[in-house]
Order: C-alpha cells, then structure tokens, then sequence
C-alpha cells in the first residue's frame, strides 16, 4: 500500500526503474570491471531477497527492471527471477551478459535457449571491440570474443531483443566505426557507448583512461559516425554530454533510479558504486526508507535546482547541466569541481580543459 505521505515522495520523484546486481560472480576478468567481478564472487542476493524487492519495488511504481552482475547467468536462480518479475507486472525486464557465461559453448547454448524461451524483453551484451585480440585483452580471458559473438547470434536468431555495449577506452576507442558495422552484420538493434568510470578494477588498470589526444579522437569519431546512416542505432548515454557531441539526454540517478549491488548496498547509479562506499543497504532498511531519505540522493537532486561554483559562468551549462554527477563525485565528494570530460565552447570555439 502507497499511502499518502508517500505518494507525495513518489509524485515529485516517481521511482520508476530498478538496477540489480545479483551476484558478483564471473568467468571473465575484465580489466575496467566496477563490480570487481570475477571466478571466485561469492557475493548473491537470494531468490526471497529479490522476491522481496520486487514486490516492494512494484508497489513503489517501478516498472523497468534491470538484472547484471557478475555474470548474472550465473546464478543458479536467474530464471525464476526473469519468471516473478514479469509475473508480478514489470513490463521491461532486462538482462546483461558477458555472452562467456561458461567455458564451455554447448552449455552456453543450454543457457541461452533457457532465456530465450522465457519471458525477457531484452538481452545486452558487452562486447568490447571488433577486434578479437582487443576484446579478449579487456577481458583477460582468450577465446571470450568468439563466446560473445555465437552468444549475440544465437539471441538474434532466436528473434531477442539485442544490444551491445561498449565501453570506448584506450585500448579500443579506435575500433568503435567496425565495431558499429559488425553489429549491423549481426543484427543488433543498439550500439550504446558507456562511460568509462575510473573505479573497480579500472583504478588498477588507469591506462584504460583515454588520454585528453586520444578523447579528441574519439569525440571526431563519433562526429563522422553520428550523422552515417546505420541499421544498428548508436547511442551515447547522459554521461557523455560534456563532449558536446549535439545528443543530450538527461541523467536520471536520484530522480527515477536505484542500483542494487550483489552486497545488497544502494546506489543511485552505476557511477557511485566505489566513490559512495560504505553505502546504505537493502538488509537494513527498505527501498522507500532509501528514497526518501538518503543524504546523497537529496544532495544530488539539490545539486541540480543550483548551478554548480565550477559551471555557473559557462554558457554551454543549459546543454550538459554540468556532466555526470558521478564522475564529478569521483573527483571531491561534494559535485564542487567540473566533470573531467568536460570540453565547452567560449566564442564558439570548443576548449578541453
Ligand atoms: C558490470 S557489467 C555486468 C554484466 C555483464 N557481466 C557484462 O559485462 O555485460 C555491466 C556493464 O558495465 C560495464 N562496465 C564495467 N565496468 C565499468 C566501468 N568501470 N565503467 C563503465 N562501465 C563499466 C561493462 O562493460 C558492462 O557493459
Ligand atoms: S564487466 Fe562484466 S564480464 Fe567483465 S568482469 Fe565485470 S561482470 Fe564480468
Ligand atoms: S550520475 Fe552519471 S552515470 Fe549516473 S545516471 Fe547520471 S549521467 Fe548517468
């Protein structure tokens, strides 16, 4: 039951979307991984955890239910979390995979015709480069490459909704025109660019980090693939809008959003998910007790009716509303310095700070 002072909440700020990292477990090593995932995770949320927090997440409004990882393919209740959630009334449920659940293809395939007779509304997978020696560098584990592409090929046979993501590092930005057309070839549906966040296994790997040269690159990259005309879309998320890149979209943590991590910690997105540890948890209190009451989600909605000291003077803020707030929380904790992507235009002319 919603009862009124909670509608109130939920009516300026309705919670409509749910991230869940069931478990921290994963065959691959990825060097950038923000979970720290890998073969030896021993992190999980149980299926009555999940039951719980689908209930009340549904009760709360939220509709749009995300389940990674780890691996999520992993866990031995994946299904019948697939299987309770659509029951329960969530109309997009998704899932994220790495496409190398196991090392064995044949069991895989098992797997993947698992999902693929259930009732999932979209499956992404993460593939790093066109390159196979590049993605299985990123990776850490050789052959990784071929599992993801027989795994994207069997999800678009079986007529899934597919998308790859990728994140653009040092090590792979440059692959990003083929890695476009490969996924034309192969039939998926969206190319999402994500945004490297310096934290997890990154922070041990910083020449994943593009240099200010190689940013410069790849914002002339995605200038000449933008205006193409693919079968496959290509989408950059909110996080990229201090390149300017004339696609904006509107960061939505502490608005519409929630992750859970595989501890149970909360988070108001994937970006704060090492900077805003020791994190409040799903153990000890409720999703609406975290919605409504968290200092860091009331700092971050305060944070955009200001404008921030380091951007009040610059004319592109209207655009970029300032950058993603998590990579701004990397750097001080209080959103006080400028996101370090940030290019902005004085006269006209584009400067990298
Ligand atoms: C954490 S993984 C979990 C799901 C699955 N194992 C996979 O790799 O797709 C979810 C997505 O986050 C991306 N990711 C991991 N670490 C990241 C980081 N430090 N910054 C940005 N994205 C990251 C991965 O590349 C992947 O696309
Ligand atoms: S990014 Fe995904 S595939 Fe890579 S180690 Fe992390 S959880 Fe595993
Ligand atoms: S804080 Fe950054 S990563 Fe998180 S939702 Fe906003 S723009 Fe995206």
């Amino acid at each position: 039951m919603v009862t009124p002072d909670k509608r109130l909440i939920l009516n300026k700020y309705p919670l409509k979307e749910l991230f869940v990292e069931i478990t921290d477990k994963c065959n691959l090593l990825c060097k950038h991984c923000s979970t720290e995932a890998g073969p030896t995770g021993e992190q999980q949320l149980n299926f009555k955890k999940i039951v719980e927090i689908i209930d009340e997440a549904y009760n709360l409004g939220v509709r749009y239910f995300c389940i990674s990882g780890g691996e999520p393919l992993l866990h031995p209740d994946v299904f019948e979390m697939i299987e309770y959630a659509k029951k329960r009334g969530m109309k997009k449920v998704t899932l994220y995979s790495c496409g190398y659940i196991t090392g064995n293809l044949q069991k895989n395939k098992t797997l993947l015709e698992r999902l693929a007779s259930s009732k999932l509304d979209r499956i992404i997978f993460s593939l790093h480069s066109s390159d196979p020696m590049i993605h299985d560098q990123i990776t850490g584990i050789k052959g990784s490459y071929e599992f993801a592409i027989k795994a994207i090929q069997y999800a678009v046979t079986k007529k899934m909704k597919v998308e790859v993501h990728c994140v653009p590092m040092s090590y792979n930005f440059k692959t990003i025109p083929s890695l476009l057309r490969l996924c034309e070839k192969l039939g998926v549906e969206q190319l999402s660019l994500l945004r490297l966040v310096k934290q997890g296994r990154c922070m041990d790997n910083p020449d994943l980090v593009m240099s200010k040269r190689q940013l410069n690159v790849f914002r002339e990259i995605i200038n000449k693939l933008k205006n193409g005309n693919y079968k496959t879309r290509l989408r950059l998320g909110a996080p990229f809008n201090c390149l300017f890149l004339d696609r904006y979209t509107k960061c939505t943590a502490a608005l519409c959003k929630i992750l859970i991590s595989a501890d149970g910690s909360l988070f108001p997105c994937e970006a704060f998910k090492t900077s805003a540890r020791p994190a409040p948890n799903i153990y000890k209190m409720s999703l609406f007790e975290y919605w409504s009451k968290d200092p860091l989600l009331w700092k971050l909605r305060e944070d955009r009716q200001k404008i921030t000291k380091a951007c009040k003077d610059c004319e592109s803020l209207e655009k970029c509303r300032g950058g993603c707030p998590g990579q701004r929380y990397l750097i001080d904790k209080n959103f006080t310095k400028k996101d370090p992507l940030c290019y902005w235009k004085v006269n006209g002319v584009e400067k990298v700070v």
